[in-house]
Formats: C-alpha cells, sequence, structure tokens
C-alpha cells in the first residue's frame, strides 16, 4: 500500500555540534508526548543520537518523518532536501558558525525554495559572541527564516544522559520552554496537529 507523502522535517547544518540530532530527537520526543505518529531517519548514523531509523513497518502509519543528517552535504541530502516540507537548522551563535550556515541556508534555499525553514538559534544568549552575531540571524530572518532560540543549558545533557527529552527532565526551564514552542511549531506547520498553539 502506497503512503503517499509523509510530511518530512529535515534537521541539517554542515556545521557539527550546533545541535542538529538533539533537535531532532526533541521533535521526536515532541511527537510522542502529542501522540503523532512519526518514522524517524537516521542518515549521519554515529549512533550519538536517542532514536534510531524506524522499522519500515512503522513507517506506514507515520504522520511525520523526522531527518537526522551528518554534518555534510551529501547527494543523499540533497535528494532529502528536495523532499523536505520543513528544515531545521540548528546554529550555535558564534561568529565561527557564520559561514557554514550561509552555505547550508543557500543549499536550502537553491534544493527547496518553498519550503517553510526554521533557524534555531541555539546556545547563549547573553554574551558578546551572540550580540556579534545578531546582524546575521536578522539578515537570515529578513529572507524569509523563522528564527526560534534555544538556552544553553547544562539540563540538555543531563537529560540526554538519560534518554529523555529536557521536556520530561526539567518540565518547567527554559529550556524545556523553548523546546515545546519550536518542536509544536514545526511538527504543527508540517502536520496541523497543535496548531492552535503554534
Ligand atoms: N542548548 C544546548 N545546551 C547545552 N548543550 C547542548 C545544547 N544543544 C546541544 N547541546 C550539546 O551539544 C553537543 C552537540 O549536539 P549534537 O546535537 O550532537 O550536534 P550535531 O548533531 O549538530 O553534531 C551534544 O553534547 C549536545 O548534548
Ligand atoms: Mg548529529
Amino acid at each position: 500500500m502506497s503512503r503517499g507523502h509523509t510530511p518530512t522535517i529535515a534537521v541539517v547544518n554542515q556545521k557539527g555540534g550546533v545541535g542538529k540530532t538533539f533537535i531532532a530527537d526533541e521533535l521526536a520526543f515532541w511527537c510522542e508526548r502529542h501522540g503523532v505518529a512519526y518514522a524517524f531517519i537516521d542518515l549521519d548514523g554515529q549512533g550519538s543520537g536517542l532514536h534510531g531509523t524506524s522499522d519500515e513497518g512503522g513507517d506506514d502509519a507515520a504522520e511525520v518523518a523526522i531527518v537526522d543528517t551528518p554534518g555534510a552535504i551529501t547527494d543523499q541530502l540533497r535528494v532529502a532536501l528536495t523532499e523536505a516540507d520543513a528544515v531545521v537548522v540548528p546554529v550555535r551563535p558564534s561568529v565561527d558558525d557564520v559561514g557554514p550556515t550561509e552555505r547550508t541556508l543557500g543549499i536550502v534555499e537553491e534544493v527547496a525554495p518553498d519550503v517553510v525553514g526554521v533557524l534555531a538559534v541555539n546556545g547563549r544568549t547573553r554574551f558578546l559572541e551572540t550580540r556579534e552575531f545578531e546582524p546575521d540571524v536578522e539578515r537570515w530572518a529578513a529572507r524569509g527564516w523563522n528564527v526560534f532560540r534555544l538556552p544553553q543549558s547544562v539540563l540538555v545533557p543531563r537529560a540526554r544522559r538519560r534518554g529523555e527529552s529536557v521536556v520530561a527532565f526539567a518540565p518547567r526551564s527554559k529550556a524545556a520552554e523553548a523546546v515545546e514552542e519550536l518542536c509544536g511549531a514545526v511538527v504543527g506547520e508540517v502536520t496541523g496537529h497543535g496548531a492552535d498553539e503554534a
């Protein structure tokens, strides 16, 4: 039986260590909390994620597919991008990340011009480095990227060590609030679930 096109969210950035796997896992946890059937596709295969690629049987019922990707834009990844309905680009607010992020956004804009683009500024919020990064964020927002912000928090690695969402681990934290908002908006946008809150 053909399932047609499952709404697909790809989490992408050429840069490693920006939070791709963290956010892909949190998208899956959001679906678990909100009763949305999902398929998880790990194109990275480093095994650092809390979710692995779903069985094929699971795909049939999936209302959304979540794709975690490696820190390199391969041909396989370009194909995955053309099939995506939303692309989340996590970025660390550091001037070192501007170049790789600019290239990543350019590739997404080229191969998937109609995609819902989300820029997840992931990390520190109070430091000089962050303020120097702000003009780039504004430039990307003006190009149509929807900007969300996640705080740097020790709760993230602590939750991950326990194999949990930061929302389950520390429900009242700022990190949990930001994760819930980002994931709800992105899954809601592609599936219609939780659109009230999004
Ligand atoms: N907002 C955050 N606060 C604290 N640690 C974070 C945050 N986001 C990611 N991390 C940590 O940063 C590291 C890299 O994240 P990861 O998701 O593996 O990046 P990527 O998949 O882009 O290489 C992990 O140890 C993760 O737990
Ligand atoms: Mg990763």
